[in-house]
């Protein structure tokens, strides 16, 4: 049994029940990196302002840096007998180099060792999924720009309303996922602040040098507010909250797509690396990875919530309700991130049915803006132009004929202003860069 933390003021031993529901060790242990990172970093700075000596603190980081090796190596063993990766990285510590350890949580309290070490993993993860977002748009370029002349129906409603092109449709989504990247790189600089040296919540009155810790862990600011650094969770619920709207535009792409490659669409076909089969049903090749990422956009958005809940009724400072943030940080960085990493190679493997896409934009009068606007420019009003147009459509339905098929005297009948025969195809849409 290791000895507990706060072993001066307790009689009792905790109950076991109490152990169980308070420890964290389970999730935070994904912490280990950051929170050594952090200890070595803290170690430093006790050494240079003289708190610790300079020996002891080698010896600290020596320590620390074995320590990092075993979890690395599956060498490391972990006990729900301490609640947490604080506790864990300290008492091996002190098995490893004796009571040197003990100086090690010097002008620090595990208050503000758990904000930064948050904040460093928010930081980490938010550059990761910048990198997946670049690569995202530059699949979306990719394909926009080889299908810039892909004709296909936009639609409202989901009803066919005017052609489009493929590219363009793409774009649309080139630029949701460029915002989702300034989201990030903007959320990014409310993580990029190092609560350290807060301590509990009221600071030290040791000689601390916060601005040396600052630069040996990277950090472009301090905290100003002790009380703020160990209780704000803001940076999680950018995080989350960029997330979200992130699963929004990856769901939006994905029931796209599983519409446009079911047999009702007939656009697109998924390629068989990226889609999978039924047992039962030997002709389905079904979109399970997009529904996945739909369907992941609702852990996403509850996690959002999650945290949301947990923060808005918190006094200041530290409360352990807190260590709630972990689970949901931790799940939704990685459900992002998957997701982020095989929706390109799903968009880029797939074949697009250009013949289908064009027919569908012939079969559906979604030329008849075009006619309308024709006459526009000829000086008729719009809604005048509208009301001709609608008519012919409803002529061209009767008599089972397409809006291209009316011969200059039809044409004619409807308003005089036509002055030939109009065929709108790519190069009318005006829209397709
Ligand atoms: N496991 C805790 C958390 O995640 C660490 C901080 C505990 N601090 C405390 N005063 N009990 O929030």
């Amino acid at each position: 049994m290791s000895k507990k933390l706060w072993g001066g003021r307790f009689e009792k031993e905790t109950d076991a029940l109490v152990e169980k529901f308070t420890s964290s060790i389970e999730f935070d242990k994904k912490l280990y990196n950051q929170d050594i990172i952090g200890s070595m970093a803290h170690a430093r700075m006790l050494a240079k302002t003289g708190i610790i000596s300079k020996e002891d603190a080698a010896l600290i980081i020596n320590g620390l840096l074995e320590i990092k090796l075993e979890i690395e190596e599956g060498n490391f063993e972990f006990t729900s007998n301490l609640e947490d990766i604080h506790m864990h990285i300290e008492n091996r510590l002190t098995e490893k180099i004796g009571p040197v350890a003990g100086k090690l949580h010097t002008a620090r309290s595990r208050n503000d060792q758990v904000a930064l070490d948050m904040h460093l993993y928010v930081k980490e993860k938010t550059a990761q999924v910048i990198k997946l977002l670049d690569n995202m748009c530059a699949s979306l370029l990719k394909l926009s720009e080889k299908h810039a002349d892909t004709l296909m129906p936009g639609y409202t409603h989901l009803q066919r309303a005017q052609p489009v092109t493929l590219g363009y449709h793409l774009k649309a989504y080139y630029y949701m996922f460029e915002r989702d990247k300034e989201r990030f790189l903007d959320a990014e600089k409310r993580s990029d602040i190092m609560p350290l040296g807060a301590c509990a919540l009221a600071g030290t009155t040791l000689p601390v040098d916060k601005e040396y810790t600052k630069e040996l862990l990277g950090f472009s600011k301090i905290y100003e507010n002790t009380m703020d650094a160990v209780s704000d969770r803001d940076f999680v619920i950018e995080f989350l909250s960029c997330a979200s709207i992130l699963m929004v535009h990856l769901s939006r792409i994905s029931e796209e797509i599983i519409l446009w490659t079911s047999s009702e669409f007939d656009f697109a076909e998924l390629d068989d690396a990226f889609a999978t089969g039924s047992s039962i049903m030997p002709q389905k090749k079904n979109p399970d990875v997009l529904e996945l990422i739909r369907g992941k956009s609702g852990r996403v958005f509850g996690n959002l919530m999650a945290m949301l809940t947990v923060m808005k009724g918190l006094p200041l400072a530290y409360n352990r309700d807190m260590q709630e943030d972990k689970e949901a940080l931790f799940d939704t960085a990685e459900t992002i991130c998957s997701c982020l990493e095989i929706l390109p190679k799903v968009l880029l493997s797939m074949k697009f049915k250009k013949e289908n896409m064009a027919k569908s934009v012939e079969d559906s009068f979604a030329d008849a803006t075009y006619y309308a606007e024709y006459l526009v420019k000829k000086g008729m009003p719009f809604r005048q132009a509208h009301e001709v147009v609608g008519k012919m459509v409803k002529y061209c339905i009767k008599k089972n004929k397409k809006l291209k098929d009316l011969s200059i005297m039809e044409l004619k009948s409807f308003a005089n202003a036509f002055e030939s025969e109009l065929n709108f195809d790519k190069a009318t849409v005006v829209n397709n860069s």
